[in-house]
């Protein structure tokens, strides 16, 4: 066990953690923060993401030990009440069905935006490539993304 000194949504933590700890389940588990879902573990599915330094990257597959000093935001920090622009094109976009896979996809949705604010279909094709949906909601996630580009 170790202790890290982590930064998530703007505040300061500490956790007593295996070094080895995947950042999911200290979020998860340590910090109660149950919006980043579990998938498949092997960051195939893109359920887990999250942003550690604006970037998306899969927490299931992400260890504690090199979360240290970067800034960690998850689906519950993305915006104060729920009004980032890639949220607000969510609902209107009704995108959701089971909802399992969506805080990944905002997030993936969000850092794509944040680096590239007018992509094209075929960079939202390829920077949403990662992220699995069972329920098949692709068509909507794309046009939510869309909306969400003319709003930035
Ligand atoms: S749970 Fe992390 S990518 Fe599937
Ligand atoms: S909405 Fe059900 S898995 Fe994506």
């Amino acid at each position: 066990m170790a202790q890290f000194s982590l930064n998530i949504n703007g505040k300061s933590v500490q956790v007593d953690v295996d070094p080895n700890t995947p950042l999911l389940w200290v979020l998860r588990d340590h910090l109660d923060l149950v919006g980043t879902k579990f998938g498949c573990g092997i960051a195939q599915c893109g359920a887990c993401t999250v942003h550690v330094d604006g970037e998306a990257v899969r927490s299931c597959s992400y260890p504690i030990s090199i979360v240290e000093d970067k800034k960690v935001v998850t689906i519950e920090g993305l915006s104060e009440k729920g009004d980032h622009p890639v949220q607000k094109a969510w609902v209107e976009h009704d995108v959701p069905q089971c909802g399992y896979c969506q805080s990944g996809q905002i997030m993936s949705a969000a850092s794509l935006l944040a680096r590239n604010p007018k992509p094209t279909d075929e960079e939202i094709t390829s920077a949403m490539n990662g992220n699995i949906c069972r329920c098949g909601t692709y068509t909507r996630i794309k046009a939510a993304i869309k909306t969400a580009s003319q709003t930035l």
